[in-house]
């Protein structure tokens, strides 16, 4: 929750602009309040009502607007915002901030902000590449500013490529994580995270495989990396998108795919959670046609052999790396992951069992027991994914830092 949180919301003058009352929509639902002040190209967008009523404030539009509560109402508002997004930010108003120029009511109330400034650029692709709008883009770098870059896609102006503003979701959940750790505690650190099922296939058309959702994995990548973390994600088949874009995605279908995936990765690593479920055996052929119903292989019988276990290989060629395991069990929940810790050579195991109600695959929520290698034990209550995530990554940033 951001409740208390104050968030100033600059909009420019682009198609993007529409997008802003949901962008209004998701700080408000989390209990942030939102000032907005824009350009007057801006309301050519969305209009002042809309936004006003979304925010229940003001809109701020004008330096010398007679309805201003202050002539100085650039000052007051900045003083009053724990943070700065520009969304969208055209090409004129990246150009006007990286250059010093404050000639309407959002450049000027962008020069009297001094806390964090993140802009979400939006316009045509040509326009983004352009050589001035980059080095106006690396100049904002430079001054501290954070650029939530645009996703490639179709754009407004009939063209596809880089230019169109970022998701509402993403912008958000960006400026979420700084309100939250703004001291980012795992700055600079690498972690590799693994996520969901893998799939063996038996022939072109079906496959062994599991339940996993992948939503705990996913969840812990973005807490991590919302505490200033490089996560590399690896995952196995899931419809999930990490909310982080800075998050490096590796998709992978396979155990052998992943753990080629998890190798390149955990050399540099200074951390790496195990959460995937991955399958431990695979079929010993795959047919390469698909097998007949009528086949003589129709009486099937399958001959499987062992996959590699990745995080027991992890435990073996550790060195600094903190190395935490997931125990998934049905019976004797403690005594299997004390087991497991042990064998893999792990910093702690996280176990969930299948008999706690709202635990495991698939739900929205996760009752965790955490073992460390001196066998101290803390239990949790059920919880969210998300909030199941929290006290994972506590006690990775107290190994940790
Ligand atoms: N794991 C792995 N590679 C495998 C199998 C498991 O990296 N081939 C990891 C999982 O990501 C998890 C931990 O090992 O962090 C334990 O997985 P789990 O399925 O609970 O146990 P297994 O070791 O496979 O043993 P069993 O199936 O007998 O319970």
């Amino acid at each position: 929750m951001l409740t208390g949180k104050k968030v100033i919301l600059g909009i420019s003058g682009g198609i993007a602009a529409y997008k802003a009352a949901y962008l209004i929509r998701l700080f408000r639902k989390a209990g942030a309040e939102v000032k907005v002040v824009g350009t007057a190209n801006a309301f050519e967008f969305i209009t002042r009502v809309t936004l006003e009523s979304l925010t229940e404030h003001k809109v701020y539009h004008q330096v010398f607007g007679d309805q201003n509560d202050y002539t100085t109402e650039h000052v007051s508002l900045t003083d009053w915002g724990d943070v700065f997004v520009v969304a969208p930010a055209t090409a004129n108003i990246i150009g006007k901030l990286a250059n010093g120029i404050s000639d309407d009511a959002l450049s000027t109330s962008l020069l009297a902000f001094d806390g964090q400034v993140f802009m979400a650029p939006a316009m045509n692709c040509k326009m983004y590449a352009h050589a001035a709008v980059q080095q106006n883009l690396d100049k904002l770098v430079k001054q501290g500013v954070q650029i939530i870059e645009p996703a490639e896609g179709f754009l407004a102006c009939g063209y596809e490529g880089k230019g169109r503003m970022e998701e509402p979701e993403t912008i958000f959940s960006t400026v979420e994580a700084h309100l939250k750790h703004p001291e980012l505690p795992l700055r600079g650190k690498n972690i590799l995270v693994t996520a969901g099922p893998t799939r063996e296939a038996i022939d072109p058309v079906r496959y062994l495989g599991n339940h996993s959702s992948g939503k705990m994995g996913y969840a812990l990548a973005d807490e991590l990396a919302a505490r200033g973390a490089e996560v590399h994600l690896v995952s196995g088949p899931t419809h999930l998108q990490p909310k982080l874009s800075k998050i490096n995605l590796v998709r992978v279908t396979t155990a052998e795919e992943m753990l080629n995936a998890c190798m390149k990765y955990y050399q540099v690593c200074d951390a790496a959670i195990m959460a995937a479920a991955v399958s431990d055996y695979r079929p010993a052929k795959i047919h390469p046609q698909k097998i007949k119903k009528d086949s003589p292989e129709s009486s099937l019988r399958m001959e499987l052999q062992p996959t590699t276990d990745i995080l027991a290989r992890l435990g073996k060629k550790k060195k600094q790396q903190l190395l935490v395991g997931f125990a998934l069990e049905t019976d004797q929940e403690e005594a299997h992951a004390i087991k497991k810790l042990k064998e893999k050579n792990l910093n702690f195991i996280v176990l969930n069992s299948l008999k706690d109600k709202g635990a495991g695959f698939a739900h929205d929520t996760n009752k965790i027991t955490i073992i460390d290698n001196k066998q101290e034990i803390s239990r949790y209550p059920l919880k969210s994914k998300q909030e199941a995530a929290v006290d994972i990554v506590n006690m990775v940033e107290k190994h940790l830092c």
